[in-house]
């Protein structure tokens, strides 16, 4: 006879298996560690600790680019770090960062997200190296990946529908999703605007109900989305929960912003931008 013990820690085990092989559920897996060395983790002071909180990308010497959403109020107290592969361990390629100067985009709306893109100007330029460089973004002459492309995201957010965070850096392949589809009123409706692009999983086959309902939350916030290897958006999401079926993620047009962070990146003369090219 099976007593309760027994079917509960056959459940508990067959829970573990699912997260700790969690490429069939959530289609992301960890990255190759220092791959993606424009990834900058942005922490908040939490009691003597700094806790990841969004992401963010290098795009020159001492600039990183991130969500507005991530830092509504202004920095407090907040870090940025490179160079991070396992946000726990101590990694001799990450460097640390106080935020000099934010520019949240004057236009970002608390309703819809729209205009979610904001700049931070670090306190000093970052020593170049295999686990840190500035990633291109694209610019208004840019192609914007199509409906159905293949682009990709990466972050330390809740990547699985339990919501644990990973300690290290997790990528995913995600697909464009129309516009059209992410206007109607069963995904974001009018709250979806021109400035967003929206990109949902590559469901695997076969395509579970797990897997479904699996979407990329908070803690990835701020991160990019990269197609063939350039930054064409900003992890967004449109102020949603984690975990609603049917909502994909939402991502800031970079190629929108050009004069804006031109002009931003302009108003700090002491911040050349030799390293990034
Ligand atoms: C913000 O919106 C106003 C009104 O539409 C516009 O004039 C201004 O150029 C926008 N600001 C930026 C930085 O795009
Ligand atoms: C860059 O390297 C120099 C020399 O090793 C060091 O003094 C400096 O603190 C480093 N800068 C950063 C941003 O870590």
């Amino acid at each position: 006879m099976v007593s309760e013990k027994d079917a509960l820690v056959a459940a508990a085990v067959f829970v573990f298996v699912l997260i700790s092989h969690g490429e069939g559920i959530i289609g992301g897996r960890e990255a190759e560690p220092h791959s993606r060395p424009y990834m900058a983790s942005i922490q908040v002071p939490e009691g003597e600790n700094m806790k990841h909180e969004c992401g963010g990308f290098v795009i020159a010497d001492q600039w990183v680019m991130t969500a507005v959403h991530c830092l509504p109020t202004g920095p407090n107290g907040r870090k940025v770090v490179l160079g991070v592969h396992s946000l726990s361990e101590p990694e001799e390629t990450k460097q640390t960062f106080d935020i000099l100067e934010l520019y949240n985009h004057p236009n970002f709306s608390e309703s819809n997200y729209d205009n979610d893109i904001a700049l931070i100007k670090l306190d000093r330029p970052f020593n170049i190296s295999e686990a840190v460089k500035a990633v291109e973004y694209l610019r208004a002459d840019g192609t914007n990946p199509g409906t159905d492309a293949k682009v990709d995201t990466a972050g330390w957010g809740s990547l699985d529908n339990l919501g644990s965070r990973p300690d290290k850096l997790k990528e995913v392949v995600v697909e464009v999703v129309s516009s059209t589809r992410c206007r109607r009123s069963d995904y974001f409706g009018r709250k979806f605007t021109d400035n967003m692009i929206c990109a949902h999983k590559v469901c695997p086959d076969p395509c579970d109900q797990p897997y479904k309902k699996e979407d990329s939350c908070d803690g990835d916030s701020g991160g990019p989305l990269l197609y063939n290897g350039i930054a064409v958006g900003i992890t967004s999401n449109g102020g949603k929960k984690c975990g609603q079926i049917k909502k994909p993620g939402i991502y800031t047009i970079i190629s929108h912003y050009t004069e804006w962070i031109d002009n931003t990146m302009a108003l700090q003369p002491a911040a050349t931008q030799d390293q990034s090219s």
